[in-house]
Protein backbone atom coordinates (compact mmCIF):
# COMPACT_ATOMS: atom_id res chain seq x y z
CA UNK A 1 0.00 0.00 0.00
CA UNK A 2 2.54 2.52 1.11
CA UNK A 3 4.10 2.53 -2.54
CA UNK A 4 6.75 5.94 -2.79
CA UNK A 5 3.82 6.86 -6.36
CA UNK A 6 0.65 5.60 -4.80
CA UNK A 7 -1.04 9.22 -4.83
CA UNK A 8 0.13 9.63 -8.78
CA UNK A 9 -3.58 8.65 -9.58
CA UNK A 10 -6.58 10.13 -9.95
CA UNK A 11 -8.26 8.53 -7.49
CA UNK A 12 -8.94 10.10 -4.30
CA UNK A 13 -7.13 10.15 -1.20
CA UNK A 14 -8.56 7.64 1.28
CA UNK A 15 -8.26 9.99 4.19
CA UNK A 16 -8.73 13.62 3.84
CA UNK A 17 -8.80 15.67 7.13
CA UNK A 18 -9.51 19.02 8.01
CA UNK A 19 -8.60 21.80 10.43
CA UNK A 20 -11.72 24.18 9.95
CA UNK A 21 -10.57 27.44 10.70
CA UNK A 22 -11.25 31.33 10.24
CA UNK A 23 -15.08 31.14 10.94
CA UNK A 24 -14.27 34.31 13.82
CA UNK A 25 -12.58 36.39 11.23
CA UNK A 26 -15.01 35.67 8.53
CA UNK A 27 -17.43 37.16 10.95
CA UNK A 28 -15.34 39.75 11.63
CA UNK A 29 -14.78 41.13 8.65
CA UNK A 30 -18.40 41.55 8.38
CA UNK A 31 -19.19 43.20 11.20
CA UNK A 32 -21.07 40.08 12.65
CA UNK A 33 -20.51 38.53 16.00
CA UNK A 34 -18.24 35.26 15.66
CA UNK A 35 -21.48 32.75 16.21
CA UNK A 36 -22.61 34.16 12.73
CA UNK A 37 -19.62 32.76 11.57
CA UNK A 38 -19.77 29.34 13.15
CA UNK A 39 -23.55 29.62 11.86
CA UNK A 40 -22.06 29.61 8.35
CA UNK A 41 -19.02 27.29 9.08
CA UNK A 42 -21.96 24.29 9.44
CA UNK A 43 -22.89 25.31 6.32
CA UNK A 44 -19.63 24.43 4.37
CA UNK A 45 -19.86 21.39 7.03
CA UNK A 46 -22.51 20.06 4.78
CA UNK A 47 -20.80 21.26 1.93
CA UNK A 48 -17.93 19.35 2.32
CA UNK A 49 -19.26 16.00 3.33
CA UNK A 50 -21.23 16.13 0.15
CA UNK A 51 -18.56 16.74 -2.04
CA UNK A 52 -16.76 14.44 -0.11
CA UNK A 53 -18.52 12.04 -1.01
CA UNK A 54 -18.82 13.12 -4.50
CA UNK A 55 -15.16 13.12 -4.80
CA UNK A 56 -14.98 9.28 -3.54
CA UNK A 57 -13.53 10.01 -0.44
CA UNK A 58 -13.33 7.27 1.57
CA UNK A 59 -12.56 8.81 4.56
CA UNK A 60 -13.20 12.66 5.65
CA UNK A 61 -12.07 13.42 9.20
CA UNK A 62 -13.27 17.09 10.30
CA UNK A 63 -11.62 18.86 13.29
CA UNK A 64 -14.54 20.57 14.83
CA UNK A 65 -13.70 21.58 18.85
CA UNK A 66 -10.43 21.16 19.89
CA UNK A 67 -9.46 20.04 23.62
CA UNK A 68 -8.17 23.84 23.66
CA UNK A 69 -11.18 25.55 22.70
CA UNK A 70 -12.57 24.93 26.04
CA UNK A 71 -10.87 27.66 26.94
CA UNK A 72 -12.63 30.43 24.85
CA UNK A 73 -15.52 32.63 26.56
CA UNK A 74 -18.46 30.22 28.18
CA UNK A 75 -20.57 31.93 25.60
CA UNK A 76 -19.35 31.09 22.43
CA UNK A 77 -18.87 27.39 23.37
CA UNK A 78 -22.27 27.38 24.46
CA UNK A 79 -23.10 28.83 21.21
CA UNK A 80 -20.74 25.96 19.30
CA UNK A 81 -22.49 23.24 21.50
CA UNK A 82 -25.80 24.44 20.62
CA UNK A 83 -24.33 24.30 17.11
CA UNK A 84 -23.23 20.67 17.48
CA UNK A 85 -26.83 19.36 18.89
CA UNK A 86 -28.63 21.09 16.16
CA UNK A 87 -26.08 19.57 13.57
CA UNK A 88 -26.59 15.86 15.18
CA UNK A 89 -30.34 16.18 15.27
CA UNK A 90 -31.03 17.84 11.90
CA UNK A 91 -27.96 16.06 9.85
CA UNK A 92 -27.76 12.47 10.73
CA UNK A 93 -30.71 11.39 8.74
CA UNK A 94 -29.25 12.53 5.71
CA UNK A 95 -25.90 11.08 6.17
CA UNK A 96 -27.60 7.73 7.04
CA UNK A 97 -29.74 8.37 3.93
CA UNK A 98 -26.44 9.02 1.92
CA UNK A 99 -24.75 5.39 3.23
CA UNK A 100 -22.36 8.07 5.49
CA UNK A 101 -20.74 5.97 8.79
CA UNK A 102 -20.52 9.07 11.66
CA UNK A 103 -17.51 8.71 13.88
CA UNK A 104 -17.07 10.73 17.00
CA UNK A 105 -13.49 11.04 18.30
CA UNK A 106 -12.20 13.15 22.02
CA UNK A 107 -12.79 13.43 25.04
CA UNK A 108 -16.24 12.58 25.25
CA UNK A 109 -16.21 13.25 29.30
CA UNK A 110 -16.02 17.17 28.99
CA UNK A 111 -19.30 16.85 26.75
CA UNK A 112 -22.35 17.33 27.93
CA UNK A 113 -24.80 14.04 28.82
CA UNK A 114 -27.57 15.37 26.09
CA UNK A 115 -24.93 15.50 23.35
CA UNK A 116 -23.42 11.98 24.44
CA UNK A 117 -26.63 10.41 23.70
CA UNK A 118 -27.25 12.25 19.97
CA UNK A 119 -23.46 11.04 19.27
CA UNK A 120 -24.30 7.11 20.52
CA UNK A 121 -27.85 7.29 18.42
CA UNK A 122 -25.90 8.56 15.53
CA UNK A 123 -23.17 6.21 15.76
CA UNK A 124 -25.18 3.34 16.46
CA UNK A 125 -28.06 4.25 13.35
CA UNK A 126 -25.21 4.72 10.81
CA UNK A 127 -22.45 1.71 12.15
CA UNK A 128 -22.94 -0.33 9.23
CA UNK A 129 -22.29 2.38 6.35
CA UNK A 130 -19.87 1.52 3.93
CA UNK A 131 -20.32 5.00 1.54
CA UNK A 132 -18.02 7.18 3.23
CA UNK A 133 -16.73 7.68 7.25
CA UNK A 134 -17.14 10.98 8.53
CA UNK A 135 -15.37 11.60 11.70
CA UNK A 136 -16.05 14.25 13.58
CA UNK A 137 -13.37 15.56 16.33
CA UNK A 138 -14.74 16.79 19.24
CA UNK A 139 -12.98 18.07 22.57
CA UNK A 140 -10.39 16.69 20.46
CA UNK A 141 -6.55 16.92 21.31
CA UNK A 142 -3.51 14.72 20.05
CA UNK A 143 -1.45 14.93 23.40
CA UNK A 144 -3.97 13.94 25.52
CA UNK A 145 -4.76 10.92 23.12
CA UNK A 146 -1.69 9.65 22.89
CA UNK A 147 -1.59 9.95 26.89
CA UNK A 148 -4.60 8.28 27.75
CA UNK A 149 -2.61 5.58 24.94
CA UNK A 150 0.19 5.64 27.33
CA UNK A 151 -2.25 5.18 30.04
CA UNK A 152 -3.88 2.17 28.98
CA UNK A 153 -0.29 0.38 27.66
CA UNK A 154 0.47 1.02 31.30
CA UNK A 155 -2.36 -0.70 32.92
CA UNK A 156 -2.08 -3.38 30.73
CA UNK A 157 1.25 -3.41 31.79
CA UNK A 158 0.85 -3.87 35.18
CA UNK A 159 -2.32 -6.22 35.46
CA UNK A 160 -0.02 -8.44 33.45
CA UNK A 161 -1.97 -9.15 29.91
CA UNK A 162 0.93 -7.30 28.26
CA UNK A 163 4.66 -7.41 28.38
CA UNK A 164 6.89 -4.07 27.87
CA UNK A 165 8.58 -6.36 24.95
CA UNK A 166 5.03 -6.48 22.83
CA UNK A 167 4.85 -2.44 22.91
CA UNK A 168 5.66 -1.28 19.38
CA UNK A 169 4.11 1.28 16.80
CA UNK A 170 0.87 -1.17 16.33
CA UNK A 171 0.36 -1.38 19.89
CA UNK A 172 0.30 2.27 20.57
CA UNK A 173 -1.97 2.90 17.84
CA UNK A 174 -4.38 0.38 18.49
CA UNK A 175 -5.41 2.31 22.14
CA UNK A 176 -5.62 5.37 20.17
CA UNK A 177 -9.38 7.59 19.67
CA UNK A 178 -8.34 5.89 15.43
CA UNK A 179 -7.42 2.41 16.26
CA UNK A 180 -9.96 1.56 13.25
CA UNK A 181 -9.52 4.93 11.10
CA UNK A 182 -6.54 4.90 8.62
CA UNK A 183 -3.72 7.42 8.76
CA UNK A 184 -4.93 10.48 6.85
CA UNK A 185 -3.58 10.74 3.67
CA UNK A 186 -4.02 14.54 3.19
CA UNK A 187 -4.41 17.53 5.91
CA UNK A 188 -6.43 20.70 4.92
CA UNK A 189 -5.90 24.11 7.05
CA UNK A 190 -8.06 26.90 5.59
CA UNK A 191 -7.88 30.51 6.80
CA UNK A 192 -3.67 30.77 6.25
CA UNK A 193 -2.82 29.77 9.62
CA UNK A 194 0.00 27.33 9.44
CA UNK A 195 -0.03 24.97 11.82
CA UNK A 196 -0.95 21.35 13.38
CA UNK A 197 -2.76 22.87 16.37
CA UNK A 198 -2.76 19.29 18.02
CA UNK A 199 -4.50 17.76 15.49
CA UNK A 200 -3.59 13.90 14.76
CA UNK A 201 -0.21 14.39 15.78
CA UNK A 202 1.06 11.23 15.47
CA UNK A 203 -1.47 9.66 12.91
CA UNK A 204 0.16 12.84 10.53
CA UNK A 205 3.21 11.47 10.49
CA UNK A 206 3.44 11.00 6.68
CA UNK A 207 0.20 13.27 5.38
CA UNK A 208 0.75 15.90 3.15
CA UNK A 209 -0.18 19.25 4.29
CA UNK A 210 -1.76 21.74 2.19
CA UNK A 211 -2.47 25.16 3.66
CA UNK A 212 -5.05 27.46 1.94
CA UNK A 213 -6.04 31.42 2.91
CA UNK A 214 -10.00 30.66 2.23
CA UNK A 215 -11.52 31.01 5.75
CA UNK A 216 -13.87 27.84 6.60
CA UNK A 217 -16.91 29.74 6.01
CA UNK A 218 -16.21 29.99 2.41
CA UNK A 219 -14.75 26.74 1.32
CA UNK A 220 -16.32 25.12 -1.65
CA UNK A 221 -16.35 21.78 -3.48
CA UNK A 222 -13.84 23.86 -5.93
CA UNK A 223 -10.93 24.30 -2.59
CA UNK A 224 -11.60 20.42 -2.00
CA UNK A 225 -10.75 20.02 -5.37
CA UNK A 226 -7.46 22.38 -5.76
CA UNK A 227 -6.38 20.73 -2.61
CA UNK A 228 -6.55 16.84 -4.01
CA UNK A 229 -4.70 18.24 -7.05
CA UNK A 230 -1.90 20.03 -5.15
CA UNK A 231 -2.13 16.55 -3.18
CA UNK A 232 -1.16 14.48 -6.12
CA UNK A 233 1.28 16.75 -7.34
CA UNK A 234 3.10 15.73 -4.69
CA UNK A 235 5.71 12.92 -4.20
CA UNK A 236 5.26 10.93 -0.98
CA UNK A 237 8.11 8.55 -0.38
CA UNK A 238 7.51 7.66 3.48
CA UNK A 239 11.48 7.87 3.78
CA UNK A 240 12.39 6.14 0.40
CA UNK A 241 14.17 6.94 -1.95
CA UNK A 242 12.60 8.58 -5.07
CA UNK A 243 10.03 6.59 -7.11
CA UNK A 244 12.27 7.25 -10.31
CA UNK A 245 15.63 6.45 -9.22
CA UNK A 246 14.55 3.02 -7.88
C1 LIG B 1 -12.78 27.64 13.67
O1 LIG B 1 -12.90 29.02 13.59
C2 LIG B 1 -13.84 27.02 14.53
C3 LIG B 1 -13.36 26.54 15.83
C4 LIG B 1 -12.11 26.51 16.22
C5 LIG B 1 -14.37 26.05 16.77
P1 LIG B 1 -12.34 29.98 14.71
O2 LIG B 1 -13.41 30.21 15.71
O3 LIG B 1 -11.06 29.49 15.25
O4 LIG B 1 -12.11 31.31 13.85
P2 LIG B 1 -10.89 32.31 13.91
O5 LIG B 1 -9.63 31.52 13.86
O6 LIG B 1 -11.02 33.07 15.19
O7 LIG B 1 -11.06 33.17 12.71
C1 LIG C 1 -7.98 24.60 15.56
O1 LIG C 1 -8.36 25.93 15.39
C2 LIG C 1 -9.12 23.82 16.15
C3 LIG C 1 -10.27 23.65 15.26
C4 LIG C 1 -10.32 23.99 14.00
C5 LIG C 1 -11.42 23.02 15.86
P1 LIG C 1 -8.01 27.05 16.49
O2 LIG C 1 -8.48 28.33 15.94
O3 LIG C 1 -8.54 26.63 17.82
O4 LIG C 1 -6.42 26.97 16.54
P2 LIG C 1 -5.35 28.03 17.01
O5 LIG C 1 -5.75 28.47 18.37
O6 LIG C 1 -5.39 29.16 16.03
O7 LIG C 1 -4.05 27.29 16.96
MG1 LIG D 1 -9.12 29.77 14.77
Amino acid sequence: MREADDNRSNTAPGHVAIIMDGNGRWAKARGLPRTAGHKKGVDAVRRTVEAARELGIGTLTIFSFSSENWRRPEEEISDLMGLLRFYLRSEVAELHRAGIRLRVIGDRNRLSEDINRLIDNAEGLTRDNRVMTLVVALSYGSRLEIVHAARRLAEEVAAGRLSPGAIDEDALSARLYTADIPDPDLIIRTSGEKRISNFLLWQAAYAELVFVDTLWPDFTKRDLEAAIEEFHRRERRFGATTAGSR
